[in-house]
């Protein structure tokens, strides 16, 4: 009896550790070609450690920082090594501030804006950056089945045409950007790392509508890659969010590898031929500017 009750429990144990494994292996892992039926849940083309628990001694993240704060066009990406818990970074509130419109219902341009849940969302649009942020519970685990057809769809056309594209980061929690951007404050220093990585809160990673593609090194515009993702995106409803040359506006250096789901009616609107992109910001009248 007693051995019936041990084999029990063992295989109990077994059973449970198998689906936390398997909950693991769905969020972060994915083929590279496009599952019959797209989980939810899925993360795409991410390597297991792009998406490490904020606890974990992994990688912190593959978008890469600037050594320095040099001319981003000449820098390679650094090392992405594991980067050390620290409380040096401000939490964030995630409330949105809405000092950009003349009245707390419209932008500077006139477009409304709408909070749902602490959520901001301008002319429908969802709105995340250093202005406007997200809170720590805001419930999306994974990219929207939106913008996920939609990289799928991206992906298959530049494979048609010669082009690899491959997602190496692309939802990440509250707590995976916490870990990641106070990594970032403990290696560079606040200032620098603000300039390049989201607080807590005001990632658009977490909104589940971004993607980094291929490489977060700063020559990666010199691959036919970016070329492709920059003069095509938008007719998958992407964007590239943070244009060269709009770091005043956007609040971030340029980076050629982020794209941010806007669908294809504000993507073509924001396109402005020859790889190049009016900003959310502009195109809003808003601004990306933390409180503090
Ligand atoms: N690198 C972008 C700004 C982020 O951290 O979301
Ligand atoms: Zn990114």
């Amino acid at each position: 009896m007693k051995y019936k009750l041990a084999l029990i429990f063992v295989l109990l144990f077994l059973c449970s550790s198998c689906a936390l494994g398997d909950d693991r292996t769905m969020i972060d892992v994915l083929p590279d070609t496009k599952p019959e039926t797209v989980s939810p849940l899925a993360s795409i083309d991410a390597e297991p450690e792009t998406t490490a628990a904020p606890e974990t001694t992994a990688a912190p993240e593959t978008t890469a920082a600037p050594e320095t704060t040099a001319a981003p066009e000449t820098t390679a990406a650094p090392e992405t090594t594991a980067a050390p818990e620290t409380t040096v970074a401000p939490e964030t509130t995630a409330t949105p501030q809405t000092t950009d419109a003349p009245d707390s219902n419209r932008t500077s341009k006139g477009f409304p804006i709408t909070v749902v849940d602490g959520v901001t969302y301008i002319d429908g649009t969802l709105i995340v950056n250093k202005t406007y942020g997200l809170p720590a519970d805001y419930p999306q685990k994974s990219l929207t089945p939106e913008a996920l057809n939609a990289y799928w769809q991206m992906k298959q056309d530049a494979a048609a045409a010669g082009y690899t594209i491959k997602s190496i980061s692309d939802y990440r929690s509250y707590y995976d950007q916490r870990y990641i951007y106070n990594g970032y404050v403990a290696r560079d220093g606040q200032a620098a790392a603000d300039r390049y990585s989201a607080r807590a809160g005001h990632s658009e990673h977490q909104s589940g509508l971004a993607i980094d593609l291929n490489s977060t090194a700063f020559d990666f515009d010199q691959t036919p890659e970016a070329r492709w993702i920059a003069e095509h995106c938008a007719e998958y409803g992407f964007v590239i969010r943070y244009p060269k040359g709009k770091e005043e506006i956007t609040g971030y250096m340029y980076e050629p590898w982020h794209i941010r789901y806007v669908g294809v009616e504000l993507a073509e609107k924001l396109y402005l031929g020859n790889g190049e992109f009016m900003t959310l910001e502009e195109y809003f009248g808003i601004s990306s500017v933390y409180a503090d």
